[in-house]
């Protein structure tokens, strides 16, 4: 395995096809899920060995809160296990943990724990990895509106709720979909795409290196002429 010399430094991830993956089985939605948990792990150690310095992914958005109680259950669920579990690995590979977007919409006590996970890994000095949770990039462009409204400010940057990391270079969109899907609207500018037809459950290392791959061969020019 080789890894191409140019990186991304930010590379975020639209997790997507766990449903259809688990229909593929015979299963329920929920059991994709779980198996997509597998694959945010398999990704984020190896962008951590990599040394990759950030890793974002979209778990669940603002209008995920629509789907069935019982499957929005199940990814909270989940959710939580994972934050409830991680917390060794993320340690042992120097991870900083950070979830963003609209959190007073979690569960309190998912909410709390989310917050702790934060706080127990603030000092790791490796990968920086972001959960994007009850996230919308619309949402996002609205509250930081507000905020620099309330406040006067004159630029919505740093009010956003992704103020201070570095725009994705790199945007992965797992399953064959080829859709932003409000997420990160304004952060977006200038990322490289990458669209697959691998569903996330089966998206693991060998994947990841094929999107570095084609990410090094694109021509970034950010509206220049080179
Ligand atoms: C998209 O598949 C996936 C999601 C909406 C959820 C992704 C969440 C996880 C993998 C678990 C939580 C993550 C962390 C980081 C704790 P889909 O259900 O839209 O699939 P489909 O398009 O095939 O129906």
């Amino acid at each position: 395995m080789q890894l191409p010399e140019k990186l991304p430094r930010h590379i975020s991830i639209i997790m997507d096809g766990n449903g259809r993956w688990a229909k593929e089985r015979g299963k329920e939605r929920a059991f994709g899920h779980a198996e997509g948990i597998e694959s945010v792990r398999v990704i984020t150690e190896a962008c951590a060995e990599w040394g990759i310095p950030y890793l974002s992914l979209f778990a669940f958005s603002e209008e995920n809160w629509g789907r069935p109680q019982e499957e929005v259950d199940a990814l909270m669920k989940l959710m939580f296990k994972a934050v409830a579990n991680e917390y060794e690995t993320m340690m042992r590979n120097n991870v900083r943990f950070l979830a963003l977007g609209n959190r007073g919409r979690l569960d309190p006590v998912l909410n709390a724990a989310v917050s702790h996970l934060e706080e127990q890994t603030a000092g790791n000095t490796g990968l920086t990895m972001i959960v994007f949770v009850s996230y919308s990039g619309k949402w996002d462009i609205q509250q930081a509106a507000d905020r620099m409204a309330a406040e006067g400010g004159s630029s919505i940057e740093p009010y956003l709720v992704t103020a201070g990391i570095p725009d994705p270079d790199l945007i992965i969109r797992t399953s064959g979909e080829k859709r932003i899907s409000n997420y990160l609207l304004w952060q977006a500018a200038y990322s490289e795409f990458v669209f697959t037809e691998t569903l996330w459950p089966d998206f693991r290392k060998d994947s990841l290196l094929a999107a570095l791959e084609e990410f090094a061969s694109r021509d970034r020019r950010y509206g220049k002429v080179k």
